[in-house]
């Protein structure tokens, strides 16, 4: 057994990459490490296909003496580092925690990784491996013109999520080249699919359209992002695992760039026809333009030259029918829907959020 250790793994991608190993490593054991905040929902994982391979430990990568001891106690080899505060709105609110998970947490677990793979030898060397999931929003944003994020971009952050997500990987980075740890990192374009909370823009939208309340479209809504499935995410991250070379970088991405209007439109377009009976079709007479996000980036596009030439990977769903799968799985899952929707914390986020913007 090779025994891996996914941090924030009750999260979205966290929980669909455990999904994904259990499915297509028999041989792997995982330990999930989720302080199980706001965005965390135990609900993700009751349905694995394996517990037996599987073991839940609730607390922070912050927590330096929890984290070294997993690593002694259940001999880890690889750690999957997802844990993070996700969500660039909330950054702007409270930036605080963004420094407190991204930066500080990621430093506790780096060191952990330290101390027991090359100060005590937990695992032979070859077989350990860091690796650290981050974003693309590290490399700022781009003009109309300006030609896709590569690896060799220099890092231009923005917000404060950006910010401390970038300050991450320069840690991780300063640990292969300082100490030899063996790390990779993977800068991948914004996930869409399953198990996504709906604070993010297509889950968000979909649970407003279903209820009738309106869709918040920042300015002018010609904002473009690069798309990608999350479970072509979790292939992409678990490849760059095995055959990745340790100290590089790879980024990640769908291969397209839709405004964020457009991707509003779509998922109204497919509301309209898997939902025709919701009562508020067609969904997209709810479109609202509100205030815009401050220092809102224009523009992000991913070269992903680097992943398909040396390791071989490529998105398998296309934007449109990784928008289709994702639409029917919220359709086809109420239950997770309703508790999420009804949580007083999401409810009062909403209120945070958009109150005072559609106000404007
Ligand atoms: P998410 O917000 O859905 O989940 C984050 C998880 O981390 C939650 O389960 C939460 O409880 C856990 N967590 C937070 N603080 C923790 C702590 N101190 N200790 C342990 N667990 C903690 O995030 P996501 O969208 O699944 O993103 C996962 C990772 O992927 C993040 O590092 C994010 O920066 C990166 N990423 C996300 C996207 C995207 O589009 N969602 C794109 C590129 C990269
Ligand atoms: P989001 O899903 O928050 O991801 P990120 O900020 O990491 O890219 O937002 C995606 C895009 O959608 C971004 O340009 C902001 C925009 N957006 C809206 O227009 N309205 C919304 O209510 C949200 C949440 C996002």
């Amino acid at each position: 057994m090779k025994n891996v250790l996914v941090t924030g793994g009750a999260g979205f991608i966290g929980s669909n990459f455990i999904h994904y190993l259990q499915r297509t490593e028999p041989d792997v054991f995982i330990v999930n490490l989720d302080a199980l905040t706001y965005a965390a929902n135990p609900d993700n994982l009751c349905d694995l296909l394996d517990p037996n391979r599987y073991m839940f430990i609730a607390g922070s990568i912050c927590d330096s003496e929890l984290v070294d001891s997993i690593f002694f106690k259940y001999s880890i080899e690889v750690v999957v580092h997802f844990a993070a505060e996700s969500h660039v709105d909330r950054s702007i609110h409270s930036p605080g925690q963004f420094v407190q998970t991204n930066i500080v947490g990621t430093f506790a677990l780096l060191e952990a990784a330290r101390q027991a793979w090359l100060v005590h030898r937990t695992v032979p060397p070859e077989r350990a491996r860091f690796h650290h999931v981050s974003t693309d929003e590290v490399y700022g944003s781009l003009g109309p013109g300006d030609a896709p994020f590569s690896e060799m971009t220099p890092y231009a952050p923005n917000s404060p999520y950006a910010a401390s997500k970038a300050s991450s990987d320069h840690l991780v980075r300063a640990y292969y080249h300082t100490y030899g740890l063996p790390v990779t990192i993977t800068n991948c374009s914004n996930n869409y699919g399953p198990f996504q909370f709906p604070e993010k823009l297509i889950p968000l939208m979909i649970l407003n359209a279903l209820s009738g309340r309106s869709l918040p479209i920042y300015g002018d809504g010609k904002q473009i992002r690069d798309w990608l499935y999350v479970e072509d995410h979790c292939e992409a991250i678990w490849r760059v695992i095995e055959r990745g070379r340790p100290g590089e970088t790879y980024n990640i991405g769908g291969n397209n760039q839709p405004t964020n209007i457009q991707i509003v439109k779509e998922v109204c377009a497919l509301l309209d026809a898997l939902a025709a009976d919701s009562g508020h079709a067609p969904h997209d007479k709810l479109c609202r333009s509100v205030a815009d996000r401050p220092g809102h980036d224009r523009r992000y596009a991913m070269d992903i030259s680097k992943i398909c030439k040396d390791l071989g990977w490529v998105p398998k769903e296309s934007l449109c029918s990784g928008l289709q799968k994702t639409v029917r799985w919220y359709l086809n899952h109420p239950n997770w829907v309703e508790k999420i929707a009804d949580r007083p914390e999401y409810r009062s986020w909403l209120q945070k959020n958009y109150h005072t913007r559609e106000a404007k």
